[in-house]
């Protein structure tokens, strides 16, 4: 549990946005803090892309990692203009942009990220072969709400156990379950057998 303290002042103008809005969406702990050091993680010029904005508990966190760099970006996607602009509204780095759209539609035309929090329906419960695309080599994916247990609808186990088997029976990916706050899964994109000039094309 993150202590109220070590709440960065980004996320909780973010959190005060959720309860605003009756926003009931927000990621839970650890997954904040875990963003944040995976974002700190980031190649030079790297690529952070996040599906679902909310109210950007997640980009808050994300840019907490990304600290004042000026090499990198962080895009992120959602699908709610009332969202996008309230949290548009906020103060963010240069580095980040937030999108209003369908993930699932943009996903193919943001090229290729570092670190992916896909967070929303589309590019995780539907079209997450779209999501692993946009993967860079080594880059890392994120997913919540993976815990089994927390679902008795027999439509929402089953909506997990697909991207668990998607993700788990993907070759180009190495997968770790970790039983951590609503269920985290992590993969990797294995490098490409014949690297590209560019990660990001
Ligand atoms: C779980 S919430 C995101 C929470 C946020 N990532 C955070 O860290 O607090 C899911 C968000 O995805 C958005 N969404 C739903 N369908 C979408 C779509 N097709 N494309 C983009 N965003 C979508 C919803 O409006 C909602 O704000």
């Amino acid at each position: 549990m993150t202590r109220d303290t070590e709440v960065p002042a980004r996320v909780r103008r973010a959190l005060a946005r959720a309860s605003a809005l009756g926003f009931p969406g927000v990621c839970e702990d650890p997954m904040g803090p875990l963003l944040a050091t995976l974002a700190a993680a980031v190649p030079p010029d790297g690529r952070i892309l996040e599906l679902g904005t909310g109210t950007g508990v997640g980009t808050a966190w994300l840019a907490e990692g990304l600290g004042q760099r000026d090499d990198v970006r962080l895009e992120t996607v959602e699908l709610d203009e009332s969202l996008a602009t309230a949290v548009r509204a906020d103060d963010w780095p240069p580095y980040v942009t937030v999108h209003t759209g369908d993930a699932e539609a943009l996903l193919p035309t943001l090229g290729r990220f570092d670190l992916i929090f896909a967070d929303a329906v589309a590019g995780k419960w539907t079209g997450l072969d779209l999501t692993i695309d946009a993967l860079a080599p080594g880059g890392l994916l994120v997913v919540d709400d993976m815990d089994l247990a927390r679902y008795t609808d027999p439509r929402h186990r089953a909506a997990v156990q697909r991207v668990e088997r998607t993700l788990a029976d993907d070759p180009r990916l190495v997968v770790a379950r970790i039983p951590a706050g609503t269920g985290l899964i992590i993969s990797t994109r294995r490098p490409d057998r014949r690297p590209s000039r560019s990660r990001y094309s």
